[in-house]
């Protein structure tokens, strides 16, 4: 896994948890249009329960990763379109988890081997999530992440400079250079 290191691996690393979403939303559809027709096999089960591990930990982790370090940069542009894009994409987060919570115990069922859940009620919830999330991430990579980044880089070069004025003003006047 890359670190977000400097802010280049934190774009990088941002893109790679997308690929990362999207890698299991194609799980997590295989795995409830599987067990529609089927109880669930070995492969299936296991299937199930790297579905929820993902949902459960490294889906929250990315949201917050955001939530952060990105969003905040947004809400402080003062640009009107960036800053309703970041109150969209923090409430898209809030209404993912929602979808989430309503879909999860089918899954954990499905770990288990169970299929107590109604299959169609499941399938809805799932049509309802995937199509949240694929517009959410739409919105993060043609929008927030470049705009963030672009801020970011334009930010730390300000900083950049201003510490390299410091420095100057802040040196004895008899080492200033003619
Ligand atoms: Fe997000
Ligand atoms: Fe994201």
């Amino acid at each position: 896994m890359i670190s977000p290191r400097t802010q280049i691996d934190l774009f990088e690393f941002l893109d790679q948890s997308h690929r990362q979403l999207q890698r299991h939303l194609v799980l997590l559809r295989s795995t409830v249009e599987a067990c529609q027709t089927q109880q669930p096999d070995a492969a299936g089960r296991e299937q199930a329960r790297q579905v929820l591990a993902f949902f459960n930990v490294e889906a929250r982790q990315h949201h917050l990763d955001e939530e952060n370090h990105i969003f905040p940069v947004l809400a402080a542009s003062r640009n009107e379109a960036l800053t309703a894009a970041e109150r969209r994409l923090r409430q898209d987060h809030g209404w993912l988890e929602e979808n989430w919570l309503h879909i999860e115990p089918a899954i954990a069922a499905i770990s288990a081997g169970n299929q107590w859940f109604d299959h169609a009620e499941l399938l809805h919830a799932l049509e309802v999530f995937e199509a949240l999330y694929l517009d959410h991430l739409l919105l993060e990579e043609s929008l927030a992440y470049p705009e963030a980044e672009k801020r970011l880089l334009a930010y730390d070069r300000a900083g950049m400079g201003r510490e390299m004025a410091q420095r100057r003003s802040a040196r004895p006047a008899n080492q200033a250079t003619a």
